[in-house]
Parts: structure tokens; C-alpha cells; sequence
């Protein structure tokens, strides 16, 4: 039975009556004379929320018994019924069936203590040459791991959804922005290409962040190895790890990778609340740029015009939240001491916020792409002012042969004096150039056309349609997209 041996102050069997009748009492219990005070239990219980990881500690529990059973460090038979008791209790919890409790604390001693009232004094040797603490920090792994997977599939949704939100307007221009100031034409797609570019990279984070998180913590116990002929490797296999961990300290103590998968979230979060700047800007009455279906915005209670991008502020909101789980772990960790401390339960309630956070913002992202329309008329007159294209000039002048900051300089001076004109730069005409622009000519009154002027950036990573229509396919074909 003993949970924790040794120091009891019940003989065994006493113990195992005690443990297999009272409801109350923590497997630990043998230790102490009174149980925690009921603040105290309130205070340390994680059940409540580590509960999400029932699934992976039963995989990881599993896999040890398995292990134990082949080693011959616990009868074949007894891993055996571990194992049937372990999958029953999986379907207990999966079908609601199964009453957490409280008082013993956290999702481990729960499935524990129920296996040894379901197979009896088998139960008891489930935890041989195993620790909560290794226990844990494999349950985490094997939990980030899906998580890992599943953000990878929900970025690649967004990628798709963003990808054909372009598709459908590849020919559509606006005003790129740099200070929030026009600043060159560019196309729609192209913005929105920027951003499937942000969530590959995302992507390759995530996927680079898994290969540290694959890694097997179990098997080293509560902190120094263990006395007992444990297959570690065997385990890594069942489980599907690379790898070990090869310093039982650091098993138990690191949760760094938990800060990598909270860094990728804040980045994954931080590109999406700059894509939701730019629709609430598109949005907004001045840009009028976009629409937005009803479906992704919400009204007002008092202002019956309203009609608000709702999606795309709370997404933005969202994001400090993400953030401040991750400095919430840093902050914790920084001042820990060698090896497990309780500390570490706090990893976890910010952790799974921070996914579930993101993980919503990236699916309602997604499905927002279908509701969003160009509104191509005002992008177009956006487009067409013509101070967008002084850069087109200068390098126009560059062409002929003007060193760039001379070229920059007239133009600028020409710019200045169409200001002054209460002028844009195409009303003017050939001589007024000429004041400030002596090489200028016929050419550069053709100049002004906001189409001319994207088809003019054709070279890798330029906006010219032909370039990203490059992109474009290969997005498709990247994303494994069918053609439409
Ligand atoms: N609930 C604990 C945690 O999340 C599990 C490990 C407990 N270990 C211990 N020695 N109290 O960290």
C-alpha cells in the first residue's frame, strides 16, 4: 500500500483498511497524526484544474507498470491488472463517471487511489520507482506534445483561411502603410501574405520547441534515480519519446519547456493581435477598407448604428493575458533551488489559459477570414493618391543615372512644392516638375498609376502581382491545397 513508507505510524495492513474505507485521507497520510486543515487542503489541491491531464497520466502510468511487469520488479499478473484497472479508469472519467476528490490533492493520487479500490493491493505497486515529481513533469510533456500538434493544425487552418481570403482578390490594391502614413501601393494579397508568413514561422517555433519537449523525465524518481533495475529506454519507446533525460535533477526540475511553448504562444498571440490592429483600422469608418460579416462583429446596447469589430479587440486584449502567463513563469522559476519544489505547481493554471487563449483566438481567426471583404472601391481610391508613387520617381531618376540621394532630394523638394500648390503630384504638369526635377520627361507623367506602380516591384519578395501569384502557389501547394 505504502504511498510513501517507512514513516508510518499504522502497521500496513491497517494502513491498506484504512486507505481502501476512508474517503479522507491523502495517500500520504501515514506520516502525520491529523489531516491538513481544510484551508490547507483547499490551499495545495491542484485536482481542480490538473485534471486535464488524466488522460496523459494514465498513458504515462500504462507504460511504467508495463515496464515494472517485463523487469520482473512487480509480478506480470499484478501489471497486468494495473493496467485493466488503469484503461477502466480512463473510461470512468471519460463518461463522467468519476469523483475527483479533493482531499487527494492532485489528478496522480486520484487515479491511485481509485485503481487500488478498483484491483485492490495490486494498486499499491503502481507507484514502484516512481515519484509525483517525475510523474508530472512526464504528464506535461506528453500533454505540450498534442498541444504542440494541435497549434500547429490551427495555425495551418489560419494559414489556409488567410490564403484563400487573398486568392480571391489577387488583383486588388491599397495603400501599404509604414507609420501609419501612406506609403508605397501595395496588394491586398500581399498583406495578407505577410501573415502567413508570420504563422510558418510560428509553426517552425512550435515544432522546433517539441523536439526539446520529447524527452522522458519518468524513471529517474523523486529526484536522484532509482535502486530498482527500471527499463527507462522501454518507457521513452512506449511513449513515443526521442529520448531521455539524462540528469535526474534536471528531470524533475525543468520546466523550461513549458517557458518555450508560453514564448511561442506570445509570439503566436502578438502576430495576431497586430492582424486584428490592422482590421480594427481597416474597419474603422475612416479606412472603411473591409467589411466584416454580422456573424464576426457585435452591436452596441445603446447606439443602435453600432456595429463593432469585436473579434478582432478581444483577440488584442487577449494578448496581454498570454504574456503575463509567461513572465508568471519566468517569475516563478527564477528563484528556485534545485530540484522539485511545490513552487512547480504553479506551471500549470497559466499554462493551459495560455493555450486554450490562444488556441480560441486562432480558430475564431480563422473563421472570421470568410466573413471579411475587401471594400475594392475605397482600397483603390486609397491607392490612388498619387504621393504614393514619389518613391517610383526617384528610382525613376536612379535609373537615368542620379545618384539615389540627390534623386530622393528633388523629388522631395517636388513633393514640397506640390504641397505648396495645394497640388497632388500628378495635376502637376512636365515644367512644374521640371523646377525642381531638371532630367524629368513625358516619362515620368506615366508615373502616377497605382497598378503601374505595384507591377513595377517584381522582383522575390516584392508586391508586383506576378510575384505573389509565385507565392500564392506555393502557399498552395505548401498548405496542400487543392486548386479551385
Ligand atoms: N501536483 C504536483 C505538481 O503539480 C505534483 C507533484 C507533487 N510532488 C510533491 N512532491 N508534492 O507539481
Amino acid at each position: 500500500m505504502a504511498l510513501w513508507c517507512g514513516r508510518f505510524e499504522l502497521g500496513p495492513d491497517a494502513l491498506v483498511q484504512s486507505y481502501l474505507q476512508e474517503d479522507n485521507m491523502a495517500p500520504w497520510s501515514g506520516r502525520f497524526k491529523q489531516a491538513p486543515d481544510a484551508l490547507v487542503q483547499a490551499y495545495s489541491e491542484s485536482i481542480s484544474y490538473d485534471r486535464r491531464l488524466y488522460a496523459y497520466d494514465i498513458q504515462g502510468s500504462i507504460a511504467h507498470a508495463r515496464m515494472l511487469g517485463k523487469q520482473g520488479i512487480i509480478p506480470q499478473d499484478e501489471a497486468n491488472k494495473i493496467i485493466t484497472g488503469l484503461k477502466q479508469i480512463k473510461q470512468e472519467i471519460e463518461q463522467g463517471r468519476f469523483v475527483f476528490k479533493t482531499e487527494l490533492e492532485d489528478i496522480h493520487m486520484n487515479i491511485e487511489a481509485r485503481l487500488t479500490e478498483i484491483i485492490g493491493e495490486a494498486g499499491a505497486r503502481l507507484h514502484t520507482g516512481r515519484s509525483r515529481n517525475d510523474q508530472i513533469a512526464t504528464d506535461e510533456r506528453l500533454y505540450l506534445r498534442d498541444e504542440c500538434d494541435q497549434l500547429d493544425e490551427l495555425l495551418q487552418d489560419l494559414q489556409k483561411a488567410l490564403l484563400t481570403l487573398a486568392r480571391r482578390y489577387p488583383g486588388q490594391i491599397m495603400p501599404g502603410f509604414t507609420h501609419l502614413q501612406h506609403a508605397q501601393v501595395v496588394l491586398f494579397a500581399h498583406h495578407l501574405l505577410a501573415y502567413v508568413e508570420m504563422f510558418q514561422r510560428d509553426r517552425e517555433r512550435l515544432q522546433d520547441a517539441r523536439k526539446r519537449i520529447n524527452r522522458l523525465p519518468l524513471g529517474v524518481g523523486a529526484i536522484a534515480g532509482s535502486t530498482l533495475p527500471l527499463d527507462r529506454k522501454a518507457v521513452a519507446e512506449e511513449l513515443g519519446f526521442d529520448e531521455l533525460l539524462h540528469n535526474s535533477m534536471d528531470a524533475v526540475a525543468d520546466r523550461d519547456c513549458l517557458v518555450e511553448v508560453l514564448a511561442c504562444l506570445s509570439i503566436i498571440a502578438m502576430h495576431i493581435s497586430r492582424f486584428a490592429e490592422d482590421i480594427v483600422i481597416w474597419y474603422s469608418q475612416e479606412f472603411a477598407f473591409i467589411e466584416i460579416g454580422d456573424d464576426f462583429t457585435t452591436g452596441s446596447s445603446l447606439m443602435p448604428q453600432k456595429k463593432n469589430p469585436d473579434v478582432a479587440e478581444l483577440a488584442r486584449g487577449k494578448t496581454g493575458r498570454v504574456y503575463g502567463h509567461l513572465m508568471a513563469l519566468l517569475t516563478t522559476l527564477k528563484g528556485l533551488p534545485l530540484s522539485y519544489n511545490r513552487d512547480l505547481q504553479e506551471d500549470k493554471e497559466g499554462l493551459f489559459d495560455a493555450l486554450d487563449t490562444v488556441k480560441h483566438s486562432l480558430a475564431v481567426f480563422a473563421a472570421m477570414m470568410g466573413s471579411i471583404k475587401p471594400r475594392g472601391q475605397r482600397m483603390q481610391e486609397a491607392a490612388s493618391d498619387s504621393f504614393l508613387m514619389a518613391t517610383d520617381l526617384a528610382e525613376w531618376l536612379v535609373r537615368q543615372g542620379l545618384p539615389f540621394r540627390e534623386a530622393h532630394h528633388q523629388v522631395g523638394r517636388f513633393v514640397a512644392a506640390c504641397l505648396a500648390r495645394e497640388q497632388a503630384p500628378h495635376e502637376a504638369s512636365l515644367e512644374q516638375m521640371k523646377e525642381d526635377i531638371p532630367m524629368a520627361s513625358q516619362e515620368c507623367l506615366q508615373l502616377w498609376h497605382p497598378r503601374a506602380s505595384v507591377e513595377a516591384r517584381d522582383l522575390p519578395g516584392g508586391t508586383a502581382p506576378a510575384q505573389v501569384a509565385k507565392r500564392m502557389a506555393y502557399w498552395q501547394e505548401k498548405l496542400q491545397m487543392h486548386a479551385d
